[in-house]
């Protein structure tokens, strides 16, 4: 029943997976295409971003309607079919909740702005008056610029993301009765859990104190105690519904702040960005790894492992692009695929793909806007995946694509890939496929080797698979073992730089 303990999460960025009707913004029906390809990539189940009906300021991270579909992905009836055949084809399907935040076009928003200030509308959201002729306190957004936004009645409201994104009053019923009430309707649906956004971010403290200097103290915007009530809630509507997962995106504190947002009562997995966030040095991904077991010790949860999502650099690029960056995120990708737990993968990291520099005028992303191009935001890891054939399509869609696809991907097209042995897809297929089907990848714990500077070995305990990796200048011989599979050339009967190999 606890499928996730040890599952391969797929997050597919439905705006830039596959576009069914060539308007160049990817939807439902496109997911529905390619359920084949997932099947064959080898993955246990999808977590698909924000699909519901958005004016799209946040790319459907600002919700307007939490329980159907935006039109430029689909409807309701697409999704049921798209969930109905995911699982005919052995796929389970989670999906993201979005419960901080609403978009300025949710009826609740458009009638708190529409009405006055004290009244029971505005109760549902943070409004208060300004201080000194500026905003309430002095929280910043985590896209940049303040965190509050003046209406013409002189009330400021809270947004902790863009001004198009105003945070909910967690202290309000209303707004519990309401995620309950989408909760139970996916879950009634049938999906098989959810991906809770900011999980960490719901409660706020009594009074909105200001913020600390950088480094001094907490910061009061996040982890507040009251978000572990709001979790409770979600997980037991989830409980009357048997083999469903509650994961969240926790930025705690520390590491005991985090182990409790994974409690028994909780959430079944917390994502944590370590291993996301370590450079390409084995010291740093041997502490990320030690710290991602540390923060989940003593709690029911399997650690969890990501190197990429939609809101950060690809592996490719962070690890210093090019061929060497290709060569070292294919063998971060054995490292990740090694590990016990439940490893969430994001689209295109299959094909090595690396960030897009894209032109300014052709950014989207909040984050970009809000600064004025100065941070250029996360478009450049959203860019469509590159399918078959050439631009501006390439497969992705029959018109233009949303984001350009660099010309050059028609060496990375899946189709190719898909041929190709050697390809970074047929080296996650055939990860994927060991760590389903061999008996190496037992056991819930990790041994570490011995091993030369600037590599790292570790073994699952009590079982037989080796990972090794070199993040080192120069070759260094393999443990023992029978090779199973390697990220790169080996040299000889040595293991290169940047290169991991498995062994058992
Ligand atoms: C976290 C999501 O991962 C990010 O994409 C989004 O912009 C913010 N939450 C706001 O919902």
């Amino acid at each position: 029943m606890q499928w996730w303990r040890d599952a391969v999460v797929y997050q597919v960025y439905v705006r830039s997976f596959t576009d069914s009707d060539g308007d160049g913004v990817g939807d439902l029906a496109g997911v529905r295409a390619r359920l084949g390809y997932l099947e064959l990539l080898g993955v246990d189940a999808l977590w698909l971003t924000p699909f519901y009906t958005s004016p799209m300021a946040d790319h459907g991270y600002d919700v307007a309607d939490p329980r159907d579909v935006d039109p430029v992905f689909g409807d309701l009836a697409e999704f049921d079919t798209l969930l109905a055949e995911a699982h005919a084809h052995g796929l389970k399907v989670t999906i993201d909740l979005v419960p901080h935040h609403t978009s300025t076009d949710h009826e609740w928003f458009r009638a708190a702005r529409d009405s006055a200030p004290g009244s029971p509308e505005r109760e549902r959201y943070h409004f208060r008056p300004g201080r000194g002729g500026g905003p309430p306190n002095n929280w910043r957004s985590v896209f940049g610029g303040p965190a509050w936004t003046r209406l013409s009645d002189d009330e400021w409201y809270l947004h902790l993301f863009s001004p198009d994104q105003p945070d909910l009053n967690w202290t309000n019923p209303e707004v519990w009765a309401d995620l309950e009430k989408t909760v139970r309707f996916w879950l009634d649906r049938g999906v098989d859990g959810f991906r809770i956004d900011a999980a960490h971010a719901m409660s706020k403290p009594d009074g909105l104190p200001d913020s600390p200097a950088p480094g001094v103290g907490p910061d009061p915007r996040f982890d507040d105690d009251g978000v572990h009530e709001v979790l409770r809630m979600v997980r037991a509507v989830i409980d009357h519904f048997p083999g469903r997962v509650a994961t969240g995106q926790i930025c705690a504190h520390d590491d005991a702040a985090f182990a409790r947002y994974v409690r028994t009562d909780e959430l079944h997995i917390g994502l944590t960005r370590r291993l996301l966030e370590a450079p390409f040095e084995a010291a740093a991904v041997r502490t990320a790894i030690e710290g991602s077991f540390g923060a989940v010790a003593g709690t029911p949860a399997p650690p969890s492992w990501t190197l990429s999502d939609h809101d950060t650099p690809r592996p490719v690029t962070r690890y210093g692009g090019g061929p060497a960056g290709v060569a070292r995120a294919r063998a971060m990708a054995l490292v990740q695929l090694a590990l016990p737990g439940a490893v969430f993968l994001y689209n295109g990291e299959e094909l090595g793909l690396p960030d897009v520099d894209l032109p300014d005028d052709v950014r989207q992303d909040p984050r970009s806007r809000l600064t004025g191009h100065t941070d250029p935001g996360r478009d450049g890891c959203r860019v469509p995946l590159p399918w078959e054939g050439g631009p501006p399509g390439f497969g992705f869609t029959a018109g233009r694509p949303w984001l350009p696809i660099p010309d050059d991907w028609a060496d990375r097209l899946v189709a190719d890939q898909l041929e190709d042995t050697a390809s970074t897809l047929s080296l996650y297929r055939r990860a994927l496929e060991l760590r389903r089907s061999h008996p190496g990848f037992a056991g819930t714990e990790l041994e570490w080797f011995g091993a030369p500077a600037g590599c790292l070995a570790f073994r699952r305990a009590g079982s037989t698979l080796v990972c090794a990796l070199n993040t080192g200048d120069a070759a260094v011989p393999l443990p023992p073992g029978e090779i199973l599979l390697v990220s790169g050339p080996l040299d000889g009967d040595l293991l290169p730089p940047d290169t991991a190999a498995w062994l058992a």
